[in-house]
């Protein structure tokens, strides 16, 4: 499909030089806004010997301190925002799985500008005015189903707010409302291809034309899969609440060769995780994000701990990064080896017999770590299928990542399933003194 130009936004249109001259410009008053607004970010600038009146390139931006989730977390709750309580409309938050959670706020300008930003993702989606759209991202403090939700309004969208959860009536809502656009997690779309399939309704047969995969890792296996059972096209969306939510990037349907980075609002970098020195474009680091145009709350330089690289823009101007491999936090180190949920999820999926579920069950065996892939066979996958698909697994982690696991194939249904954002790992390891 070919992006017709007088869909695209008037940013989506500019050439490098412009695109650069724009970011330069909004940098700076970001910069100003930030140091003049919120007494964290003077200090950390004032700590490292630097002014925005620095920022003259776009290059000098590495000289500004880098922000961490720590510091969101020590400015709980109100603490970052550069703007008086009152003008902030909307409050979402992370689910603060470890701590306090961070809350992040947005003034009517913010929720605008994400509600443009989300438009212009689905629109590179291949979703156009008039489609109907249904959110199964979960609503509420997760900025998933609100995010998706304005967007797919503002594009010109009629919404089904479904919400994640409730999976046998989702399945009833796409039958009989006929969407042709749905937004989900790409594991809770493997739950609802369960609850098609026990309804007996062909998934492949539904008016869904294009799906918006986001929130959490998932591999091209794992595109392919999607897009072979629904019969759909599976693009990726990328965001995180503290930079504004989903719309920070997103794959353009006619290329899927990553995801373009709507740059003209987030500025990124990838810098090495150890040492936080800036990488060169096509290597691999730790996504660095500074906000251009954001009111509530100003962003510099956040160490998303998200792992990619940055390539050059195709489809769009702007720069694509390459499909998230795993977090920084989500990787496993297993006898000096690096691993990430990620990794697995290729070799499951390409093993016959073996259903896309699995699970990482970490454990202690003597004084060492031990990592057990329990992965779900196929409901026709006899004994013996089972038996050669855990060696099959086994090998394929010996030889792809180098490191020795054990694998179990365990009876269709037996895992958990995911309504939102799945964890793949379950850390059962004794804790050492
Ligand atoms: O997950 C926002 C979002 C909602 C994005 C819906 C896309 C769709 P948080 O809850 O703050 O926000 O979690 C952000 O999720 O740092 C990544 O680790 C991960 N993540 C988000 N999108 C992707 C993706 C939302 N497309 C964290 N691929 C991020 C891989 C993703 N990881």
């Amino acid at each position: 499909m070919t992006q017709a130009a007088d869909l695209l936004d008037p940013a989506e249109r500019l050439d490098l030089d412009g695109l650069r001259a724009l970011q330069l410009e909004r940098l700076r008053n970001s910069l100003r806004h930030a140091y003049e607004n919120v007494p964290f970010y003077r200090e950390s600038f004032d700590q490292a010997g630097v002014h925005p009146d620095d920022c003259r390139s776009l290059s000098d931006l590495s000289r500004f301190p880098f922000t961490t989730k720590a510091d969101l977390r020590a400015h709980y709750p109100y603490g970052m925002f550069a703007v008086p309580r009152e003008r902030i409309r909307r409050l979402h938050a992370s689910s603060g799985t470890t701590g306090r959670p961070t809350v992040v706020g947005y003034t009517e300008n913010d929720l605008s500008m994400w509600a443009d930003m989300v438009a212009r993702s689905l629109r590179a989606a291949g979703a156009r005015p008039g489609d109907i759209a249904h959110i199964a991202y979960g609503y509420g403090l997760f900025t998933g189903g609100l995010g998706a939700h304005y967007g797919a309004e503002r594009l010109g969208c009629t919404v089904i707010p479904a919400s994640g959860g409730m999976t046998s009536r989702q399945v009833t809502l796409i039958q009989d409302l006929k969407p042709s656009v749905i937004m989900v997690t790409p594991s809770y779309m493997l739950t609802l291809l369960d609850e098609f399939e026990r309804q007996g309704v062909d998934p492949r047969s539904t008016s869904l034309r294009v799906g918006v995969f986001g929130a959490e890792p998932w591999t091209q296996d794992m595109r392919r899969e999607i897009e072979e059972r629904f019969a759909i096209d599976a693009v990726d969306i990328y965001g995180l609440s503290e930079v504004i939510g989903p719309g920070v990037a997103q794959e353009c349907v006619e290329t899927k060769d990553g995801l373009h980075i709507w740059e003209d609002h987030f500025f990124p970098e990838v810098v090495d995780p150890i040492t936080g020195e800036v990488l060169p474009e096509g290597e691999r680091g730790e996504l660095v994000f500074t906000s251009l145009t954001k009111e509530a709350m100003p962003i510099v330089r956040y160490r998303t701990r998200d792992l990619t690289r940055l390539l050059p823009g195709t489809a769009r101007v702007f720069r694509r990064m390459e499909k998230v491999t795993g977090r920084s936090d989500d990787m496993v180190i297993l006898r000096g080896v690096n691993l990430f949920p990620t990794q697995i999820e290729e070799i499951v999926l390409r093993t016959p017999g073996v259903a896309p579920h699995f699970q990482l069950r970490l454990t202690t065996s003597g004084r060492m770590d031990a990592l057990t892939v329990r992965a779900e066979a196929r409901a026709d996958a006899d004994a013996a299928t089972r038996e050669a698909a855990a060696r099959s697994i086994v090998q394929a982690v010996k030889d792809g990542i180098g490191v020795s696991v054990e694998a179990e194939i365990v009876d269709p249904e037996s895992l958990e399933r995911s309504v939102g954002k799945i964890r793949r790992i379950v850390d059962l390891r004794e804790r050492r003194g």
